[in-house]
This record gives C-alpha cells, structure tokens and sequence, in this order.
C-alpha cells in the first residue's frame, strides 16, 4: 500500500482566534491543571471551528477536556510521526515514544515488505511504517472492536485488518511470510496500573495497559508464536520498558528468536528486536543503527526528536 490517504500531514493552525474568548479557555484548561493549556486552547479552537455554533462546540469540547479526557479524544485525532491519526473513546492514544518503535522496524523493512501490526490500536505504527516506506504488505490485528474499527479508517482499504485475539484472525497464507512483526503490546504489570496518569487509567481500556502480573503476558504469547508467522530473516520488533527488556529478550531468545536490544534515551523508548534466523528480505541486522553501524546490545540511540 501507499501512504494511507484517510491520514494528512499536520496542518498548521491558521485560522484567526477570538483573543478574549480563547484566554478563558486558557484559564479553564490551566484551572484543570493542563499544563499545555495555551496548546490545547488553539487545537480544541480549531476542532470546534467547523461547527456552525463553533462557541457552544468549543465550551463542550472543553467541558470534556476539564473533566479529565484525553486531549486527542476530545479533538478526535493524535499526531504520530508526522501523520494525523483518528482516535476516539475505547482507544489507546499513541505515544510519541513509540515513534522509536516505527524508527527501527523502518530502518530493518525494505519497501514491499510484508507488515504485520500486532496489538494495532488505532493502527498508529503500521500506518507510520508505511507511510514511510511507502509500499509494504500491511496487516493489522487488534481484540478490541474500536480499535479495530480505527485501524481500518487511519489505514484504509489497501491494508487488511482483523480483529480477535493476537494471531488467531490471521489467514493462514501469511505464515512464514511475514518480513517485520511490530507489536506495541501492553505491557504494565496489573499492580502498576492504579499509578499510571488518570486519562490512561480512566479513559484507555485495562486491555490495552494491563500486561498481567509481570507486564509481559501479552509480550510473552505474542513472541511464543511470531516464529510461525515471520519469513527466514523476518523481525519480531516489540516496545517495553527499559526495566522489563532483559525478560523481554529473554522470552524472544526462548522462541527461537535472536533477541537485540535498542534504547531511545531522549524519549525514553525501549524496544526489542528478534530475528528468526535465516536468510531474508530485511535490510540489516536487527541491532544495526540506521547508518548501517553493527552495534553490541544494548543499543542506545539519541532521539532525532525534541
Ligand atoms: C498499548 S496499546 C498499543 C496500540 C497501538 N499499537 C499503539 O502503539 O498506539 C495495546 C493494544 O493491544 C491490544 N490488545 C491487548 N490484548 C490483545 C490481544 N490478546 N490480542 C490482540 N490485541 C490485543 C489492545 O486492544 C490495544 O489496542
């Protein structure tokens, strides 16, 4: 596929304000300890501006947005890696560190590669993927029906997506062919979820935080069956927390996996790559930095990113 049209490049926010009307929502915002609040005042300014009574859209949108929803619920769309990506209640919001994910499933595909997205969500890091490769064979799997249902509108009809349980609503013919295997899975142990911010604890789903009792349930079924999936040479790549990613490695090297490691420590991103030995289609070996540098584990990547 080419890169998902439903998806925009971010708009810069032109538009004229009304000065007097925006500082209040300022002050509201502030009040209910946005610390970005000039930021979201213009963003919900400008989700409200369409509305043909766009003061009432905007008090409603930040009635929302004071009572603890998350900001790119209330506006309907999150920018990841460049692109404006729909979401809405019931789905988890892609995280910025999670562009290190795309960064290093990027640097291994080549273009025409097959692509699964596993754990899709809104279908934030396939869609980022293929955005920049900009032809691949792009899959997507996700549990949850609206996940599911934004996956298929931020990827549109050139990608496939599925919904059930991890690799169970796959087709049979995409075993042993799939190149790169990205999977943002959840990855929280179920202890920590009552300290996690209040927009991820009330509004995202538990399925898309709760990793179980050690964090790596999911992470744990998923690399337990990647090696059926994935083509000769072909990678598992799946964000965790720096503190997890030695057992996350672990569990890719008993799934017959070649475990790496590679850490953004700007965006404090960790991600863990597996490669299923053979010879493939992958453009280098999973630990290489994106100049083609083989590295020792683990690997530790400045962000190019603010
Ligand atoms: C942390 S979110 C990541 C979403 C997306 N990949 C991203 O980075 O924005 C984890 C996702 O895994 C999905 N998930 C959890 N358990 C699953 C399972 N057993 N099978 C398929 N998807 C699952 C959740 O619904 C959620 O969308």
């Amino acid at each position: 596929m080419s890169t998902p049209s439903p998806l925009s490049s971010i708009p810069s926010l032109s538009s004229p304000s009304t000065p007097s009307s925006l500082s209040s929502v300022v002050t509201r915002l502030r009040a209910a300890g946005c610390v970005f609040a000039e930021e979201e005042a213009e963003l919900l300014r400008s989700a409200a501006s369409s509305a043909a009574d766009s003061a009432a859209a905007l008090d409603a949108l930040v009635e929302r947005r004071v009572s603890g929803v998350p900001l790119e619920h209330v506006v309907g769309w999150a920018e990841f890696a460049g692109l404006r990506v729909a979401v809405g209640p019931g789905v988890f919001v892609p995280r910025r560190r999670t562009e290190f994910l795309v960064e290093r499933a990027v640097a291994a595909a080549r273009p025409g590669a097959v692509v699964l997205d596993l754990c899709c969500g809104s279908g934030a890091v396939g869609a980022a993927v293929a955005a920049a490769l900009g032809t691949v064979e792009l899959h997507a799997a996700d549990v949850e029906p609206a996940a599911v249902h934004y996956a298929r509108r931020n990827l549109g009809p050139a990608a496939r997506v599925y919904e059930g349980d991890l690799y169970a609503p796959l087709p049979a013919h995409l075993k042993g062919r799939v190149d790169v295997l990205v999977a943002n899975a959840p990855y929280v142990p179920t202890g920590e979820i009552p300290l996690l911010p209040p927009e991820a604890r009330d509004h995202e789903p538990l399925v898309t935080l709760d990793g179980g009792a050690d964090g790596l349930d999911v992470q744990r079924r998923v690399a337990a069956e990647a090696v059926r999936w994935l083509a000769p040479g072909g990678l598992l790549l799946m964000e965790t927390s720096e503190r997890q990613a030695v057992r996350s490695m672990a569990l890719f090297a008993a799934s017959g996996l070649v475990p790496r490691l590679a850490v953004c420590d700007e965006r404090n991103a960790t991600v863990v790559t597996g490669t299923r030995p053979g010879r493939g289609r992958v453009r280098s070996s999973p630990g290489s930095l994106p100049n083609g540098r083989p590295v020792d584990d683990p690997v530790r990547i400045r962000s190019r990113h603010p």
